[in-house]
């Protein structure tokens, strides 16, 4: 591959070479868009840069929009008012894995619409193609569910215990996206082709939807839309039948609302504390034969998984789904077909050893390398971000997206990878953007990729290039990354 240092992209296409001259034009430039259906992959593209204008070739549309984000890649560093001057190139190109996400946790803090679409625009400029959007959690649900208005009405308001009287919560502490500013981020993200994958967490994270509907819970209430982060004991009564009603109304809603084929259960963090002591629970797990109360986890996500098929959407959970799933009974075996998001690394490879082992599609998160973008990027005490966890650029750049021990086979299930921004300890949007950047750049090169053209040293020089693009979006960033 011949490389051309002033081109610099992010990520690094498969192909480069450099052509002889140069194309100049007043804005905006001429370029053909040509559907070529000998390309071959659904996003790949061709770009050529000749002294006489710009063709981008694909098989589909989506290839198109590729082959113009590294377009205007090349167009930010190569304009000067209503001038550009591009260098002379041909670049082919395809990504390694097809799914390269970005998550938000907007329950602990509460994004508006406009940072939203300022995310999806930069993530399409560097051809991430997943929106996770994490919707509920204990400090607040964020969407209207049909038959269910006190979710919203208590559901999606916290106090702040700092500013008690204030009569205004802070936006980023309460508040909820109404179905219009769903469907209209939902197109926004369809036109830069990113899917967009709501995550309603169950049947732990549910103290908001307790506080609105404390009869769903073990205890009965009353629960509060929590103030305190961490893992908290109250989850949905798996004993109680009024719970199905509760999520049938949450998935058809979802459903009628975000058309792609994933809508995100969680399944993380649910501890059985309160099912081993509740009656109903009790009587659950002795009706279904069930020893372990985890079994009754089993059984729920089974559950959620078949509602969810019925609407014709495919389940994606957290990995402690499959924790004692080798215990598996008739009642509580998982479906075939869900797909594993596995984020629990500070044990290793298994929990995504066992994803492969069971056949299902696995999505990597791993928490402590390089997805958790929430974690400070240094190891100083003074920066942004959650202490003393520490995801550097490089760890980023080198997150695991296969662990020796997978076959050939099972390294087919992996699917690809995400950055995930969870929201406990950032009060605005530029502290969001200092901390996805730029590690989110470092995880779209090497999601996009292929392997062997992978190069740590070679990414931080065409970083220095790529950086003032994030300044010409106005994007916040970390300058001073560790190595
Ligand atoms: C998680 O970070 N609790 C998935
Ligand atoms: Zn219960």
């Amino acid at each position: 591959m011949k490389k051309t240092e002033h081109i610099a992209l992010v990520p690094q296409p498969a192909r480069v070479e450099a052509g002889e001259g140069s194309y100049t034009c007043t804005l905006p430039p001429k370029v053909a868009e040509r559907i070529d259906p000998s390309i071959t992959g659904n996003e790949a593209y061709h770009l050529t840069v000749k002294p006489d204008g710009i063709t981008i070739s694909a098989s589909s549309d989506t290839g198109i929009f590729h082959g113009r984000q590294t377009l205007r890649q090349l167009l930010m560093t190569g304009t000067e008012g209503s001038q550009c001057l591009l260098p002379c190139v041909e670049i082919s190109d395809s990504p390694r894995f097809p799914w390269r996400g970005f998550m938000l946790d907007c329950s602990r803090h509460f994004y508006l619409p406009k940072f939203i679409k300022k995310m999806l625009d930069v993530c399409a400029l560097h051809h991430l193609n997943v929106f996770h959007w994490h919707l509920s959690d204990d400090q607040g649900w964020r969407f209207p569910v049909d038959g269910y208005p006190k979710l919203i009405e208590v559901g999606s308001k916290r106090v702040n215990p700092h500013y008690p009287n204030t009569a205004e919560p802070k936006h980023w502490e309460s508040g909820f996206y109404t179905e219009d500013d769903i469907r209209d981020i939902v197109a926004y993200a369809a036109e830069r082709h990113i899917l967009v994958i709501p995550e309603v967490d169950l049947p732990g994270h549910t103290s908001a939807a307790l506080a609105a509907y404390p009869e769903l819970g073990c205890t009965g209430g009353p629960y509060e839309v929590e103030i305190r982060y961490g893992v908290m004991d109250d989850i949905l009564c798996a004993g109680n039948d009024a719970i199905f009603d509760f999520i049938e109304a949450v998935f058809s809603t979802l459903a009628r609302l975000f058309p792609g084929p994933y809508v995100h259960i969680g399944g993380d963090e649910a501890p059985t504390t309160r099912w081993e002591a509740c009656p109903k629970c009790r009587a659950r797990m002795k009706a279904l034969g069930l020893s372990l109360p985890r079994q009754l986890q089993h059984w729920l996500t089974a559950r959620f998984a078949a509602m969810l098929a019925k609407h014709g959407k495919t389940a994606v959970c957290w990995d402690e789904v499959l924790e004692d799933s080798d215990k598996a009974t008739a009642d509580t075996a998982l479906p075939k077909n869900i797909t594993i998001m596995y984020w629990r690394s500070w044990l290793g490879a298994k929990p995504a050893l066992q994803a492969v082992e069971q056949g299902l599609p696995l999505v990597m998160t791993p928490c402590n390398h390089g997805s958790y973008l929430n974690f400070s990027q240094t190891h100083d005490p003074g920066d942004a971000g959650s202490h003393p966890e520490c995801s550097t650029l490089h760890d980023s750049y080198t997150i695991p997206l296969y662990y020796p021990g997978m076959t050939d086979e099972q390294k087919k299930l992996v699917r690809g990878g995400q950055g995930n921004l969870w929201g406990e300890l950032i009060n605005n949007d530029k502290n969001a953007e200092y901390l996805l950047f730029p590690r989110l750049c470092a995880l779209a090169e090497v999601l996009w990729t292929e392997e062997s053209l992978q190069n740590y040293d070679d990414f931080q020089k065409r970083l220095q290039t790529h950086l003032p693009r994030l300044d010409t979006l106005g994007v916040l960033y970390c300058r001073s990354v560790e190595e």
